[in-house]
């Protein structure tokens, strides 16, 4: 009953998730297009910035950007910040309902190291919270003008962040907590910098006087922030289907370029209309991207250091395995505390089942060894290492097995 709860939740947070976050970066987006396409008029009125005409859904847009009179200020003025708010709440639902309640499962690896749940939400929390304070405190300070420094310091605190989530927390939790520290800080960026010196700027016009200009300038740097973040953030928010880039043993790695690659390539979406000379490198960036990614995922046989098994395995040992690490959870009858049903619906009951399964557990046990899920059922190197060398010697049935080691199959357990 309670699983049935969660599973509805979850799917209620995620949809949500998706809803919201669709029109706020897809907001974002028009505007930062509309920005940038903007035209000035022949004989602009006074306080025009620019003009831009459009046509969508059977008629033609005008839309001016503009400074305002005190007595112009309209009745209604629409803000977007809730598409903003709804996501970021959403998404924080969903770390929560996936990972802090499933931190055992979910966070832990102990591969990567070996802290208690607790300590990995406790850290968790501390992150984003502390990486928040760093950032703001940076471009806040006389450094936020000398804008080079202040990125780099800022690309440290994100990178150095992301290390403590690499070092401690399971690949897959890696990934997820990067991309909500981006979507933290952008949060954050919206509601303290960006929302303020709105505020500023109506009443600045109410008053008739001109916006303090650092705030405005402020805003600004903080809405370029959050350009160049959100192809990072969509694609660690899709990662988590993607096993070979959070599972890779250079996990972090592939993170790095993907999401240094994908900055660029919004980069070059910013400045191709106004500066074409950045296509080329931008092109430039992207291929290296997908080549070095291509290599990194073709890489995929990294067997640790146990030594290559080369001699016949019989099935009843790769029979013995699977019952011992896997039917736990993929069984008819699990006696897993969490899983309570099969996972996917996948079993490993009978011979049948195995065989048939054979290229799947090769993916999930052998290559990309996330499964057992965090492995709760402490499968070793070398039981990694029998089932590659079962399946590579043609994944053969118990009717294969020499005539001495029938019987004692997997019907016995
Ligand atoms: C603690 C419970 C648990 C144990 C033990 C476990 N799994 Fe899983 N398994 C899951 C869950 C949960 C999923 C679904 C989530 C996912 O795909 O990561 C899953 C998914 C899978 C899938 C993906 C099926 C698909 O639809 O593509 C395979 C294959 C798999 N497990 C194989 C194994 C093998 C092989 C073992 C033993 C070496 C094993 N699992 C042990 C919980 C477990």
């Amino acid at each position: 009953m309670l699983d049935h709860v969660t599973e509805l939740l979850h799917l209620i947070a995620r949809w949500i998730h998706l809803i919201a976050g669709i029109m706020w970066i897809g907001n974002s987006m028009l505007f930062n297009w509309i920005d940038r396409n903007l035209e000035k008029p022949k004989d602009p009125k006074p306080g025009n910035i620019g003009n831009i005409w459009m046509v969508h859904s059977g008629g033609f847009y005008e839309m001016e950007k503009k400074f305002l009179e005190p007595s112009q200020l309209p009745k209604t003025l629409h803000w977007f910040k809730w598409q903003n708010g709804i996501t970021w709440l959403s998404g924080i639902s969903l770390l929560i309902l996936i990972y802090y309640l499933g931190a055992s499962q979910m966070m832990i690896d102990p591969e990567v190291s070996a802290i208690s749940s607790q300590t990995a939400v406790l850290l968790s929390v501390a992150s984003f919270v502390g990486a928040w304070i760093l950032y703001n405190a940076i471009w806040r300070s006389p450094i936020g003008k000398a804008s080079t420094l202040a990125t780099l310091l800022s690309l440290g605190v994100v990178i150095g962040t992301a290390a403590v989530y690499f070092t401690f927390l399971s690949g897959r939790a890696a990934y997820i907590h990067v991309g909500v520290l981006i979507g933290t800080l952008m949060t954050g960026n919206v509601w303290f910098v960006i929302l303020p010196s709105q505020r500023e700027l109506i009443a600045a016009t109410k008053e008739g006087r001109e916006q303090d200009p650092a705030i405005g300038y402020q805003a600004k740097q903080r809405s370029v922030h959050n350009n160049y973040f959100t192809f990072p953030l969509l694609f660690i928010m899709i990662s988590g289907h993607f096993p070979s880039t959070f599972s890779h043993p250079k996990n972090w790695l592939i993170l790095a370029i993907l999401g240094g690659g994908s900055a660029a390539i919004r980069y070059f979406m910013n400045v191709r209309f106004t500066e074409p000379r950045w296509l080329w490198p931008a092109f430039g960036t992207f291929g290296i991207t997908a080549g070095v990614v291509l290599i990194m995922l073709s890489d995929r046989d990294f067997l640790s250091s146990s030594a290559k098994r080369t001699t016949p395995v019989a099935f009843t040992e790769v029979a013995e395995i699977m019952h011992n690490r896997c039917t736990p959870c993929h069984s008819t009858t699990p006696t897993d505390a969490t899983y309570k049903i099969a996972p996917n619906g996948i079993m490993f009951d009978t011979p049948d089942q195995i065989v048939r399964m054979a290229p799947k557990i090769k993916e999930r046990a052998v290559t990309l060894k996330n499964m057992p899920l965090a492995n709760v059922t402490q499968m070793t190197v070398e039981e990694r290492e029998t089932l590659r060398a079962w399946i590579d010697q043609g994944a053969k049935g118990p009717a294969a097995d020499a005539p001495a080691a029938q019987g004692s199959a997997v019907e016995g357990h």
